[in-house]
């Protein structure tokens, strides 16, 4: 079996991250000059996947917007021949074949998931979170799990080690070390306390995941939070079939969260060109004494 198609949970009320998520979604905020959720769908496409659901919800619409052709500015750009921007705006529309569909109330993520049940059908599947990027210019994170994914023929939990002290903050994987960077998944705990936690290996928003897992959320209820969780899905599933973790390269972004996003703010500043030198010259002097 093929990975042929991505889902981007999108429709979360992002608390962390208010007041602005009042009324702006996080994963169309801007890093330097990008929307999140665009770094996103460039590293989908870049492994080699063009159909992509978002799932949205309220006050998100503004997301689709973004892929959508934009005629008057495209006429106006044409005519000051201003092609590079005219190429960049068109090339946003062109990218992929992006579907929508709406979780009417945000339950969770692993209701969210849910809701690309019809989409995905009986394949197996990418999940990207939307408030999470990895940095990667060789080798984009998700293209790395596919490969692994074709290796074993099933599900892949995108993971990187935590520091100990964090382990509550995510899902942990408990398992073995099969081949470089692999390992199996034998229990999955969601935010353990640091004396119960099984390894360092946190869950990184990357998921490939076979279409069992949708009979088996149709059947999860509450977990932490009051929210369906996708954890607790997943964690059924490794209990019924194999499933890997597997340790990605890459430099990842918790944009959701006020200092991960700051952190990518800063650092993909210091990786644009034309702005590098002199926004690293600023750094370097910056004194709010
Ligand atoms: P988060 O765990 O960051 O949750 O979701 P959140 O509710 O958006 O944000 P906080 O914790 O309140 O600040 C991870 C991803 O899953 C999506 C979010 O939009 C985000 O991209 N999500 C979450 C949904 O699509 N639906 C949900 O019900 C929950």
């Amino acid at each position: 079996m093929e990975v042929k198609k991505a889902v981007i949970p999108a429709a979360g009320l992002g608390t962390r991250f208010l007041p602005v998520t009042k009324s702006v979604p996080k994963e169309i905020l801007p890093i330097v000059d990008k929307p999140t959720i665009q770094y996103i769908i460039e590293e989908i496409v870049a492994s080699g996947i063009e159909d992509i659901l978002i799932i949205t919800g309220r006050n998100k619409e503004i997301i689709i917007n973004h892929f959508d052709q934009v005629p008057e500015l495209e006429f106006n750009l044409k005519i000051k021949g201003k092609n590079a921007e005219l190429k960049m705006v068109q090339d946003i529309t062109d990218m992929a074949n992006i579907f929508t569909v709406r979780q009417g109330e945000a339950k969770g993520l692993g209701h969210a998931v849910l809701c690309a049940k019809e989409f995905v059908g009986d394949e197996p599947f990418a999940v990207i979170l939307g408030d999470d990027i990895v940095y990667n210019h060789d080798n984009p994170a998700l293209k790395q799990m596919i490969r692994v994914f074709n290796e074993h023929q099933t599900s892949v939990l995108g993971v990187q080690t935590v520091p100990h002290e964090d382990v509550s903050k995510y899902g942990i994987v408990q398992g073995k070390e099969l081949s470089d960077y692999v390992y199996s998944v034998e229990d999955l705990v969601e935010k353990p306390s640091i004396e119960d936690a099984p390894s360092d290996l946190a869950i990184l928003g990357r998921y490939i995941i076979t279409p069992d897992i949708f009979e088996i959320l149709e059947h999860t209820g509450k977990g932490a939070g009051g929210e369906i969780q996708l954890t607790d899905g997943l964690r059924r599933l490794a209990k019924r079939q194999k499933m890997v973790a597997y340790d990605f390269a890459g430099r990842r972004y918790d944009v959701g969260d006020k200092l991960g996003f700051l952190e990518a703010t800063v650092e993909y500043g210091l990786r644009t060109p034309g702005l590098e030198t002199k926004f690293k010259e600023y750094l370097k002097n910056l004194d709010l004494s």
